[in-house]
C-alpha cells in the first residue's frame, strides 16, 4: 500500500478537480491512500491543512471549476517572505522542513499539479529526494513538452463566447472593441479565441505590434462597409517599440509581473488616430472560472490516471504530458526550461493571415525589406 499526497499550486485552472478525482479513484482501486495538501504546501507545515481524500470527498467534482484544495501563487517554500520582529520582510527557505514533514507523514509520492512555477518548485523538491510526479496545469498553455495543458480549452471557450457576444453591440454602435485576454508571455489564448471569435486584429506577445497596422485594418474594414472592429490583445502583447504593459509586482512574494493595460492603451490610440469610438473589455479571471469543457475534463482525468501509473512505475521527477494524442512521461526539467510560445510558422498563424486577420504587423512590408 502507498500513501500519496496531491497539491495544487499557482493560479487555478478549470480541470484541477478532475485531476484530483481521477487520482483518488485510480489510487482507491490499488488500495492506496490519498491526501491533499491545502493551499500548495500548507499541509506539510500544519497538520490541519493536510486532508484525507476519499471517494466521498471527490464525488462529482470532476465537472467543477477551482480546486477543492485551494491554491496560492505566493507560497514558494524555497523563498518564502516572512515578517521579522522589526516588521521587515525577510525571504527564508523552508524546503528542508517540508521535506522532513513529507517523510515523517509517511508519504511515498507527491503529485504536484501546477504550471511552470509550481512544477519548478516540485522539481527542486525532487532534486532534494522527494519522489514527485508533475501534472501540467495552466490556462496559458505555455508549458513545453506537452501539446496541451488542461484549463486552456475552457479559457479559450470563455473568451470566444465573449467575442461572439461583443460583435452585435460593436456593430450597433460602430465601435472598436479591444478585448484583453490572459496568457502571460504567450499568445495561445489570444490566437485561438481571436480566430474562433471573428476578431479583425489579434495582438500576440510573439509579434510586436504596430498601431499603424491596427488602424489600417480598421480603415480597411470601413472600406468594405464594416464600421466596427474587434481587436483581441494578449495581456503580454508588446509594441514594436518595445513598450510592455504591466502593473508591477503586486503582492509580496509574487515573483512575476502582474500584466495588464494593453487594451486601454490600444483603445486610446485608436481614438487618437482614427475617427472611431473605442471601448475595452478586460476578461481577466473569468477565463479561469467555470466548469471545465469536455476536452479539459477528459484531459485532466487522463492526466490524473496517467500520474498514478507513473507513481507505480516509480518514474519520479517526470510530468505526464499529451503528445500525439497519447499520454507520455517527460522530465519535469524539460517542461519548465522555457515557456512555450506560439510557433509563427504554424497553420493557425497562416490561417489567421489568410482569412484577413491583422496580427499587428505587415508581413508584406517585411518581405519587401528582406528582398
Ligand atoms: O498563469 C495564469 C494566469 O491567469 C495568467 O494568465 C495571468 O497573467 C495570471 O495568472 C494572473 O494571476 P493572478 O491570479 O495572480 O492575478
Amino acid at each position: 500500500m502507498k500513501k500519496i499526497v496531491i497539491s495544487t499550486g499557482g493560479g487555478d485552472a478549470p480541470g484541477l478537480n478532475a485531476v484530483i478525482y481521477s487520482v483518488v479513484h485510480a489510487c482507491y482501486r490499488k488500495g492506496w491512500e490519498v491526501y491533499g495538501s491545502k493551499s500548495g504546501y500548507a499541509g506539510f507545515l500544519d497538520i490541519d491543512e493536510m486532508v484525507r481524500l476519499t471517494l466521498r470527498d471527490v464525488e462529482g467534482i470532476y465537472s467543477t471549476g477551482g480546486t477543492i484544495l485551494g491554491s496560492t501563487n505566493k507560497g514558494n517554500p524555497f523563498s518564502r517572505p516572512v515578517e521579522n520582529l522589526a516588521g521587515e520582510i525577510q525571504i527564508i527557505d523552508i524546503s528542508d522542513k517540508i521535506l522532513r514533514n513529507f517523510e515523517r507523514m509517511g508519504f511515498d509520492c507527491h503529485i504536484a499539479i501546477g504550471g511552470d512555477g509550481s512544477l519548478d518548485i516540485a522539481h527542486r523538491f525532487a532534486q532534494k529526494g522527494m519522489p514527485v510526479i508533475g501534472v501540467p496545469k495552466t490556462i496559458d498553455n505555455d508549458l513545453e513538452m506537452t501539446s496541451r495543458t488542461f484549463g486552456f480549452d475552457t479559457a479559450v471557450s470563455t473568451a470566444t463566447d465573449a467575442l461572439d457576444k461583443l460583435h452585435s453591440t460593436a456593430k450597433s454602435h460602430d465601435r472598436v472593441f479591444v478585448v484583453e485576454v490572459m496568457g502571460r508571455d504567450s499568445g495561445w489564448i489570444a490566437l485561438y479565441s481571436g480566430i474562433s471569435g471573428g476578431a479583425d486584429v489579434i495582438l500576440l506577445p510573439e509579434i510586436p505590434f504596430d498601431m499603424e497596422e491596427v488602424c489600417n485594418k480598421i480603415a480597411d474594414n470601413e472600406l468594405r462597409d464594416k464600421d466596427y472592429a474587434i481587436v483581441v490583445a494578449a495581456e503580454g502583447a508588446v509594441t514594436k517599440d518595445g513598450q510592455v504593459f504591466n502593473k508591477g509586482h503586486g503582492e509580496v512574494g509574487r515573483d512575476e509581473m502582474v500584466l495588464g493595460g494593453v487594451a486601454e492603451w490600444v483603445a486610446s490610440e485608436v481614438r487618437k488616430r482614427t475617427d472611431k469610438d473605442s471601448r475595452t473589455l478586460v476578461l481577466g479571471h473569468l477565463q479561469r472560472g467555470g466548469s471545465p469543457t469536455t476536452f479539459d475534463r477528459l484531459l485532466a482525468l487522463r492526466f490524473g490516471a496517467a500520474a498514478v501509473r507513473l507513481v507505480e512505475e516509480r518514474n519520479f521527477d517526470h510530468m505526464v504530458a499529451l503528445k500525439d494524442s497519447q499520454m507520455v512521461a517527460v522530465p519535469i526539467a524539460d517542461a519548465i526550461k522555457e515557456r512555450k510560445k506560439v510557433d509563427l510558422s504554424s497553420d493557425k498563424i497562416l490561417t489567421a493571415r489568410e482569412i484577413g486577420i491583422c496580427l499587428g504587423d505587415n508581413p508584406e512590408k517585411q518581405e519587401e525589406s528582406i528582398t
